[in-house]
């Protein structure tokens, strides 16, 4: 039996449970500490028999994993990964990979460096459902992409904001949930030439916004709109769709869909309508469409991501969603952001 990896989390907070979760389930890995300072993360530590550690300085020092995940508020990312790769750690930081480009290109100069991988947790690349869309899309059965429309509106509850960071700017539903949204798109449609947008906050009054509205162009000559809300009592968002977190009840909803001149794929049930028939360039909407909707086995992409770590780490596997690739997605993100606060097109920087 191959060795299990050495592993470390250092932030156990939601998220920071999940990966170790599925860190104590792997065969592949064994979790030789928590680092997080907090009075439930000790609880943790001690309920799961693992070395528990205040800070992550002396969790590197003391347990020397050779892997650790950072699910730590955004704008710890980058100091904390960059002691990490600097203390000969692979690292597998949450997204955002920081909250401003600068913090992320320090990451990328890091990995570059010291030659240790870094992977981002934009979780839903490993799960089937893309990898499927993925599939459908490279093959060109939606023909020339020419738009797409994303819903990502629900309802967090009012307890989810006692984090003071997730009321302050950066905390908000743009940079915690668009992010996912906006590399889906990425990864499905390309890279984002610019975007406009409008942000409201009047719902909650926080100083973050609470809903927005996007509208995108992407580099192949498709246009794109995003509309988020997490004071919604909605069900149409990709996670409440996808089943991907068992935190969340699942509902029988598509929350994007994707259209191209020959056919359109709406996520995450996986739904791709066509004309069955070619009547040429008399082809039209008088036509019947039919949808054909493809069932994928289901697989946690949080494990899954874990999986790929380790073999990203042993040279096996090319980085499904590297720094450099999650810094265009954050440079995305911040357009809209940017957008949003100053009333202008922007364009995410290089
Ligand atoms: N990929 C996903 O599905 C997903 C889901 C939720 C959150 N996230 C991301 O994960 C990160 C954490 O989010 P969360 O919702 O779990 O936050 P959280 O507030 O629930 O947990 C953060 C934890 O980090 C600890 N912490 C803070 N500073 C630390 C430090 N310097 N060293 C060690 N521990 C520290 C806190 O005590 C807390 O336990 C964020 O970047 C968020 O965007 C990703």
């Amino acid at each position: 039996m191959s060795v299990r990896l050495p592993i470390a989390v250092i932030g156990a907070g939601v998220i920071g449970r999940t990966h170790i979760e599925r860190t104590l389930s792997s065969e592949r890995l064994r979790l030789v500490a928590i680092a997080d300072p907090s009075a439930a993360a000790a609880e943790l530590a001690r309920a799961t028999g693992t070395p528990h550690f205040d800070d992550h300085h002396a969790m590197l020092a003391q347990a020397k994993p050779r892997a650790v995940v950072v699910a730590t508020p955004n704008a710890t990312h980058a100091q904390i990964s960059v002691d990490c790769l600097e203390a000969g750690a692979a690292v597998l930081v949450e997204k955002p990979i920081a909250d401003t480009l600068a913090d992320a290109r320090r990451i990328c100069d890091a990995s570059e460096a010291t030659g240790l991988p870094v992977l981002v947790g934009h979780q839903r690349r490993h799960n089937p459902i893309v990898r499927k869309a993925a599939a459908i899309v490279g093959s060109g059965a939606l023909g020339r992409p020419v738009s797409v429309t994303v819903m990502c509106t629900w309802l967090k509850p009012r307890d989810y904001f006692d984090a003071a960071w997730r009321r302050q700017r950066g905390g908000g539903p743009i940079l915690i949930n668009v992010i996912h949204d906006i590399d889906l798109m990425r990864h499905l449609y390309g890279e984002i030439d610019s975007v406009q947008a409008f942000a409201s906050n009047a719902v909650r009054g926080f100083e973050v916004e609470d809903t927005a509205a996007v509208a995108l162009r992407f580099r192949n000559g498709a246009l794109g709109t995003i509309t988020v809300s997490d004071t919604a009592a909605a069900p149409w968002n990709y996670d409440l769709g996808s089943g991907e977190a068992q935190r969340f009840p699942q509902q029988d909803i598509n929350a994007h869909f994707y259209c191209g001149t020959a056919g359109s794929l709406a996520l995450p049930q996986l739904e791709l309508w066509r004309y069955r028939s070619d009547h040429g360039p008399a082809q039209g909407w008088q036509d019947p469409l039919t949808m054909e909707r493809t069932a994928v086995h289901t697989e946690c992409p949080y494990a899954e991501q874990l999986r790929h770590f380790v073999a990203l780490i042993e040279g096996r596997e090319a980085p499904v969603c590297s720094a450099q690739d999650a810094y265009r997605t954050l440079a995305a993100t911040l357009a809209v952001a940017d957008a949003a606060a100053t009333a202008r097109l922007v364009q995410p920087s290089a």
